[in-house]
């Protein structure tokens, strides 16, 4: 066995293994699956099934702004937002087999409780700091205006819709007093300052835990992308983190005169892992607290790559500076799936949402948790398609997982009415299949041990594919009739690749496993009674009945799917459309005559230098020659438009524009996006001619 295999075996007594909690404001798509629940699941069933004492953690995350939002928005309760998506997303989890032992909510009284006794055990001790300062208000709604209520440009990248406490657009995470043009979401006002009381946890202060713990603990263990994230915070300077919030939901603030404060809610989530913990305790009568407090406990946290700073950086200070809790052991962040070449957005509706796969998909879980396994984002970010789904079912999970079950099942049914036959003597291929075979739990396992789900994956597609290959070098169908006995051992040995491939693949595949157990008529086994091969299936053990494990999946289905997304994609192109501006207020005729509108033509056109902007364009207007300054670069090579004539405003006055002296203005059709377009006349009309 090799060496990381036996040193995690030996080292934990058991293992607390938590998925991060997705926000209760909307259904859960592919992207969550991929990046987070597949891989936990699998690794939860995986330890399961070696024997060991696991608790797999999940739960709704139910606070934070987005969900007051949401609520306003639809004019009901922020707890009637949660209620619907929690049932919702619990529902998802467990038709797609996210074998949970328990799947809780931070709305949950013992929550409540649980976050507020850390809050104010590190309080006590002296290990927040209190801090006045001036903060984000909007004096229209009497509010402060924390993380998502406020908007503005980001500072990094200017992208307008940044929030104030990240920008989406580059995933900065920000203050909202970096914002440009800050604006309240409420009110769409401009926000003022007002004083304001918050408590920080100084994080500053583990800097030295957190560079040996990680820095030089994990460097070898962590995946890259998580240890690079945490190295780069580090070694920015860890700054102080404000822990609590001007805003009426999420878990008050336990403190006299924090009236109108809660936590922040990413100080009270990572928390929810214990108090779903302590939930599951109180509900199997189990101790809670080994799975946080013991040091043979192993915590493992998966999550997606925008959580990295709080499951590495600042739960794990919290944890710390509470002093009673162990720190994770690994933090197996994914990056982000794609979806047919686009981000996956839940507001576009850019996804594939698990509720609906499960009407439009039947039956057939285990086809996407495979593909999402397979193509899983686990080193950079992936694209899930639809062209991909249906061949990774059509030629890898019915080509060859299920049709080597099915021909070893029905060639035992047609041979041997279905009784497991004798093996007898073993030829050298014989043998070494079977020497082979008995080689893939360990190197699967060694796989997951080390959180490379994709890898462990195809090994256990090759675990088929040498099953099918024996079968189709074998050819017991041909020599039936002449070597009966031959026969016999082929269909034993294929029989115990079957029983293999059920125990293996349940972390996987669990309904897969779990229909294949029932054709072969036995109870789900351990992953370690794989070791021995041959013993797997006993000679003379009847099989059921084989049904298809697998069905194909037809090009009409996945036109479906495609054509489903292309719909979005146009409503989206649609809604991008802002709506027209309304008209200005009328103006006299006289007003309209004093504006003098000519036809001119571009004689020179060239960029002006260090802007993105503007062109500096060159105009005979028919009595003078002169210089316009125009803000056309973006749509228009000044090449392109050197002869075309257009329309000018010519009698507004001079102006400097970059050290420039532009006389007049070039009259331009926009579209709603903004685009600009020329107004040429239909014939060609005199430099000079008048417009009225
Ligand atoms: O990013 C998210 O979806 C968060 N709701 C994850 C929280 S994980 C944990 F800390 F609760
Ligand atoms: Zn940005």
């Amino acid at each position: 066995m090799s060496e990381s295999f036996q040193k995690s075996k030996k080292e934990f007594r058991r293992y607390t293994v938590t998925s991060a909690l997705p926000y209760a404001n909307g259904p859960v798509h592919i992207g969550h699956l991929a990046g987070v629940y597949v891989p936990s699941d699998i690794y939860a069933r995986y330890l399961r099934s070696r024997g060991r004492d696991v608790l797999f953690i999940g739960g709704s995350d139910e606070h934070g702004v987005p969900i007051t939002i949401k609520a306003r928005k639809e004019n009901v309760t922020p707890q009637d937002v949660v209620d619907k998506y929690h049932y919702m997303i619990k529902d998802s989890f467990e038709k797609f087999g996210i074998s949970f032992d328990v799947y809780s909510r931070t709305s949950a009284a013992i929550h409540h409780e649980t976050a507020s006794t850390f809050f104010k055990k590190l309080f006590d001790e002296g290990k927040l700091q209190e801090k006045e300062n001036e903060q984000f208000y909007d004096e229209e709604n009497k509010q402060f205006l924390a993380d998502r209520y406020i908007t503005g440009t980001c500072p990094h990248c200017s992208y307008e819709k940044a929030y104030g406490d990240q920008c989406e657009n580059c995933g900065t995470s920000l203050s909202a007093t970096d914002l440009i043009n800050p604006k309240s979401v409420l009110s769409g006002n401009k926000p003022v300052m007002k004083r304001t009381k918050h408590w920080y946890l100084p994080l500053q202060d583990y800097e030295p835990m957190l560079r040996k713990w990680i820095l030089e603990g994990h460097k070898n263990d962590w995946k890259s992308n998580v240890y690079g994230q945490c190295k780069s915070w580090i070694d920015q300077g860890l700054q102080p983190r404000a822990v609590t919030r001007d805003l009426d939901w999420g878990v008050k603030v336990p403190l006299e005169g924090a009236e109108g404060k809660v936590l922040y809610v990413w100080f009270d989530a990572p928390i929810g892992y214990i108090s779903a913990t302590r939930e599951w305790g109180e509900e199997n009568n189990r101790e809670w607290e080994p799975y946080w407090k013991s040091k043979d406990s192993k915590l493992v946290h998966f999550i997606g790559k925008d959580n990295i700073v709080f499951h590495c950086i600042i739960f794990p200070s919290m944890l710390h500076a509470e002093g009673s809790y162990i720190l994770p052991d690994n933090v197996p962040a994914n990056e982000f799936l794609n979806l047919e070449g686009d981000k996956i957005s839940t507001s576009r509706n850019w996804a594939v949402w698990l509720h609906e796969y499960l009407e439009e998909f039947p039956g057939q879980q285990d086809v996407l948790r495979y593909v999402l396994c397979a193509a899983a984002p686990e080193t950079k970010d992936n694209d899930f398609t639809w062209k991909d789904f249906q061949a990774r079912n059509n030629s890898e999970l019915l080509a060859i997982y299920g049709n080597f079950v099915n021909r070893t099942l029905v060639l035992t049914h047609k041979y041997y009415d279905g009784k497991v036959p004798a093996r007898g003597q073993l030829t050298a291929t014989d043998k070494d299949t079977v020497s082979q075979i008995s080689r893939y739990p360990e190197i699967i396992a060694n796989s997951l041990e080390n959180y490379r789900f994709r890898e462990a994956l195809s090994e256990l597609m090759n675990l088929a594919r040498l099953g099918n290959k024996y079968l189709t070098d074998n050819e017991p169908w041909k020599i039936f009739k002449t070597s009966p006995e031959r026969v016999e051992t082929i269909m034993n040995i294929s029989l115990q690749i079957c029983t293999s491939l059920a125990i293996l693949s349940e972390p996987f595949l669990p309904f897969t496993a779990q229909k294949l157990n029932n054709m072969l008529g036995i109870e789900p086994m351990m992953w370690d009674d794989t070791g021995s091969i041959e013993n797997l299936m006993p000679e003379g053990h009847m099989i059921n009945k084989p049904g298809f494990l697998f069905s194909k999946i037809e090009d009409e289905t996945i036109q479906q799917q495609i054509d489903k997304l292309i719909n979005t994609r146009k409503l989206n192109e649609d809604k991008d459309i802002p709506e027209n501006e309304p008209f200005k207020k009328d103006i006299g005729f006289d007003d309209f005559l004093n504006m003098d509108l000519r036809i001119a033509t571009i004689t020179g056109a060239e960029k002006v230098a260090k802007t993105k902007k503007l062109l500096k364009l060159t105009l005979d207007t028919g009595n003078d020659t002169r210089t316009v300054v125009s803000g056309i670069a973006e749509f228009y090579q000044p090449d392109q438009i050197i002869g075309k004539q257009v329309v000018l405003l010519a009698n507004l006055q001079p102006k400097v524009i970059r050290g420039i002296e532009s006389h007049g203005m070039i009259l331009m059709a926009a579209n709603n996006k903004g685009e600009l377009a020329f107004l040429h006349p239909d014939k060609v009309i005199n430099n000079g001619g008048l417009i009225s």
